[in-house]
């Protein structure tokens, strides 16, 4: 089945792709709350040793896997196989990658259904429609389905459209955008009273808790889903580089906007919840914790939008359009996942893929809007704290003990010829080797 594979026409094609895959939910309301809760400037240091040490290596894999494969998760994995049993291996994780992001989107799509409707929230309510205000932000049955819908449709709209013309195109728009509102909305909560206590929480260090295993479990799940590993996105996009481009390079970067971006948002987040604090919301759950579960984004941050005067409705609208965008970015590179198997390995044509696909998992998601309680916190605990970081596990065996290493080598070495000699080769070898999957297995029983 000759299919013309796409390819990211730039080095800042792909660095948006990738960093908007990595850039999500995870980063602005994840890592934010994490940080406050588990020790500030602490948990930021632990996180940046983490990404860079653990993450960053996992990333690497993928993204080798991918650019040298040219293909899906399911054949990438396939390719570098060496035997019988190891190709059933490759298929079986492959497929769980698959099933683990679709389900992993099937959530995502309903929280991201939640920003749209915040989003023209603030709108309602200034032309006078407060009945829809109201229904727009009370957390329903088919508010939530409506939504969740509308953003299905957006991500499938952008997906059919291909590598270039979809996903390059949409996030070389998204990410500056993203970029400049989350500045401009720090740049104005800074100047609110009561910022300045946040800014302390969030970055002065209280070293005693970085010892805690709770919060190295912590950070190691942050890292994995922010970076968006071991469900074959990263596998995917590599997949769409050119071979001239100096992998270990464009990997770093996109770790590095990934925490960059995380840590930005931290400035936005906290002080923001502590200017809350300074005009009367509370901020703080029944265990003197900070709200930081869906609370933090669907009432404490919108009771604050509300206490400011006119300018509250503005900062609200760019707010919860920087959450949309962070989405959108995101899901875009899981539905790529098993749009691109659907292709490659089944001749189906690009748009029917992403119209098929995309269905079954607005369906997937409508069933956990309609059980939520239940399903939804169960569907989250297996994919991302089970299924995630044990499929990591998988591709950093893949690499290190299944793939020829000199394979690998080759592989680095189109657009970065003196990779051999490099800091890179002497070091990330045995990092996925056995750090990563010691690392892996450390956290994951703890958890
Ligand atoms: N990295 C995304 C975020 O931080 C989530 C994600 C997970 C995206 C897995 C793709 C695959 O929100």
């Amino acid at each position: 089945m000759a299919v013309v594979r796409g390819e990211f026409t730039s080095r800042f094609g792909f660095l948006m792709a990738a960093t908007g895959s990595a850039v999500g939910l995870g980063n602005i309301w994840g890592f934010p709350t994490n940080a406050a809760s588990n020790g500030g400037g602490a948990f930021l240091f632990t996180y940046l040793i983490l990404t860079f040490a653990l993450a960053y290596p996992a990333l690497m894999a993928e993204l080798i896997i991918g650019r040298y494969a040219r293909a899906n998760a399911v054949t990438a994995l396939k390719t570098i196989s060496r035997g019988p049993k190891s190709r059933l291996l490759a298929i079986a994780v492959g497929f769980v990658g698959i099933l683990t992001v679709s389900l992993i989107l099937s959530f995502y799509a309903i929280v991201s259904g939640w920003m749209i409707a915040f989003f023209f929230d603030p709108l309602a309510r200034f032309l006078g429609m407060d009945g829809v205000a109201q229904w727009l932000t009370e957390d329903a049955e088919l508010r939530n389905s409506i939504f969740v819908t509308l953003f299905m449709i957006l991500t499938v709209f952008i997906i059919s459209a291909g590598v270039r013309d979809g996903i390059e195109k949409w996030a070389s728009r998204m990410m500056p955008s993203l970029i400049i509102i989350l500045i401009l909305l720090i740049l104005y909560v800074l100047t609110l009273p009561g910022a300045m206590d946040g800014l302390r929480v969030y970055l002065v260090p209280d070293f005693s808790r970085v010892a805690n295993p709770q919060l190295l479990v912590d950070a190691m799940g942050q890292a994995f889903f922010s970076l968006s590993l071991g469900v074959g996105t990263m596998l995917v996009y590599g997949s769409y580089i050119s071979k001239q481009e100096n992998l270990p390079t464009l990997g770093g970067l996109v770790a590095l906007l990934d925490v960059g971006i995380a840590v930005l948002a931290g400035m936005l987040i906290l002080p923001a919840m502590y200017v809350a604090l300074a005009s009367g919301v509370e901020i703080f759950d029944e265990s003197g914790g900070l709200i930081a579960g869906p609370g933090l984004i669907v009432s404490v941050l919108p009771a604050l939008f509300n206490s400011m005067d006119s300018v509250g409705m503005f900062v609200a609208m760019a707010f919860f359009l920087l959450m949309t965008i962070a989405a959108l970015t995101s899901s875009i590179s899981m539905l790529e996942v098993p749009v691109a198997y659907a292709i490659e390995n089944h001749g189906v044509e690009r748009r029917n893929a992403a119209i098929t696909i995309g269905s079954v998992i607005t369906v997937i998601s409508l069933i956990l809007v309609f059980n939520f309680n239940p399903l939804f916190d169960l569907v989250v605990t297996y994919t991302t704290e089970y299924s995630q970081p044990l499929l990591g596990l998988f591709f950093c065996i893949f690499v290190a003990w299944i793939w020829r290493r000199d394979d690998i080598l080759q592989e680095i070495k189109q657009g970065c010829p003196e990779a051999e000699a490099g800091f890179f080769w002497k070091i990330w070898p045995f990092y996925v080797k056995f750090i990563c999957p010691l690392a892996i297995l450390a956290v994951y029983f703890q958890s």
